[in-house]
């Protein structure tokens, strides 16, 4: 990994999330002095390898493991305490000791039971409509903090005023449920006596005004990380609309998220698979078919993080990878899992979509004109020689080298930096000579 970034580096999703954003993370564990977990909740999770140990996190920046390390949960993240505790106790089991180094935003915003119960309940109410959401209560939340009901984890400070603004949110909810629709134990206040209680012990000592720590280490001239979950395509504004999280997704965002009074001298590096994977609901035109999707997803253990459930497996979309690049501003591309696809025949890049007759190659603005758009493909020759674990491009057979030059052309900006070719740390190439 030889390159000069910029003093501050920002990793985020080129495609429909899971591209590997956690192997550019631990390839870039060298570099970081400060890594900040920008948005979403739990429904993220990211998955790095430290020292031979693999981690798993939803909520914990990536940089967690690394000893010394400020790692900051921001104000655009929302928060289930109970289950960052738990993250935290597992984290710790596996010898992580923070230090007080971990720092949480006191504007980061509480996520209860009553939002998982809520992402239920409207899920249901959607019928054959519904997003396919990780069940995590995200949008939920969100929701509540421009509907102005969200609460900060700040007010933790004062446990009776918590109690209060949870109660009037409360009785809200409960005034939404529909005959028929049964009132969920999370909708009543004393459901958080003790959550409150936990809260306070475990969580509360790790609140601070996150944004005054920042400009302090940007000041001091630390070199940090911006880790955003999802991706450009799972964007609330920008994405495959409405088939999205509801959070923003994009680096654009940072400075907002975080709560910087300015965008800081950044470089964003785009991460992509060599193919496309998601989970949840949405029009997918470049789906592969089940049979090859099965030989794939097994081959590459494409399952969800967080909810374990099957990714959907597609052709890489040109279409959507330009528009990511647009939206993303990206200066630097790692394209991971190429490996997977040896031995799994003739190769496809969707170069357009075809609408009602006509060419379209932007990416459209609701699902509804996405659904109806069959794509068009360019072919590229498949390869058979393993190249698993390779460091040096000279080890990719040159078909795949071809479609690897191929899909960096057409996501259309950002020097091409790192090539994963396997699970493990080391599994990477970064020079293409
Ligand atoms: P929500 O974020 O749980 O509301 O889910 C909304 C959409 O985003 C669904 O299609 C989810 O499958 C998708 N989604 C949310 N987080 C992730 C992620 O980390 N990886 C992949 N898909 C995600
Ligand atoms: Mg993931």
């Amino acid at each position: 990994m030889s390159i000069e970034f910029k003093p501050t580096v920002a990793v985020e999703g080129g495609q429909d999330g899971d591209e590997g954003k956690g192997k550019v993370i631990s390839a870039l564990f060298p570099w970081i002095e400060v890594g900040v977990r920008c948005n979403g909740g739990a429904n993220a999770g990211h998955t790095v390898v430290f020292n031979g140990t693999e981690f798993k996190f939803h909520m914990l920046p990536s940089t967690s493991p690394i000893r010394g390390i400020l790692s900051v949960i921001a104000p655009n993240t929302v928060v289930h305490t109970g289950d960052l505790k738990k993250e935290i106790d597992d984290v710790r089991s596996k010898g992580v000791e923070f230090d007080g180094n971990l720092k949480i935003s006191d504007r980061a915003q509480f996520l209860g039971d009553y939002h998982r119960d809520w992402d239920r309940i409207q899920e249901a109410r959607r019928g054959a409509n519904k997003i396919g959401t990780t069940g995590t209560g995200n949008g939920a939340a969100y929701t509540d903090l421009v509907d102005r009901r969200g609460i900060f984890l700040g007010l933790l400070e004062q446990p009776d005023l918590f109690k209060k603004r949870l109660g009037l949110v409360l009785e809200e909810y409960r005034g939404r449920l529909r005959s028929g629709e049964s009132l969920p134990d999370s909708f009543r206040s004393e459901y958080y006596d003790p959550v409150i209680e936990e809260a306070i012990r475990y969580i509360r000592p790790y609140l601070t005004d996150t944004t005054v720590l920042l400009e302090d280490s940007l000041a001091r001239g630390k070199r940090t990380l911006f880790e955003k979950a999802q991706a450009t395509m799972l964007d609330v504004r920008y994405g495959g609309y409405p088939y999205v999280t509801s959070s923003t997704c994009t680096a654009a965002a940072i400075p907002y998220e975080v709560g910087l009074s300015k965008a800081p001298d950044m470089d964003v590096i785009g991460v992509f698979k060599a193919y496309h994977t998601d989970v949840g609901e949405r029009p997918r035109p470049t789906k592969m078919g089940d049979e090859l999707e099965e030989i794939i997803r097994r081959a590459g253990g494409e399952y969800g993080t967080t909810t374990g459930r099957k990714r959907s497996v597609s052709w890489f979309d040109a279409v959507k990878a330009r528009h990511s690049a647009k939206i993303g501003g990206y200066d630097y591309i790692a394209i991971n899992k190429a490996d997977v696809l040896t031995g799994k025949g003739d190769q496809r890049i969707c170069e357009e979509y075809v609408f009602r007759g006509e060419r379209m190659r932007a990416f459209p603005v609701d699902s509804l004109i996405l659904e109806e758009c069959t794509p068009v493909y360019r072919e590229y020759p498949g390869w058979i020689q393993d190249f698993k674990g390779a460091k040096n491009w000279d080890q990719v057979p040159p078909e795949a080298q071809q479609l690897l030059r191929a899909q960096h052309a057409a996501i259309g900006r950002g020097k091409l930096w790192m090539i994963g070719t396997g699970p493990a740390d080391e599994d990477a190439i970064f020079s293409f000579g």
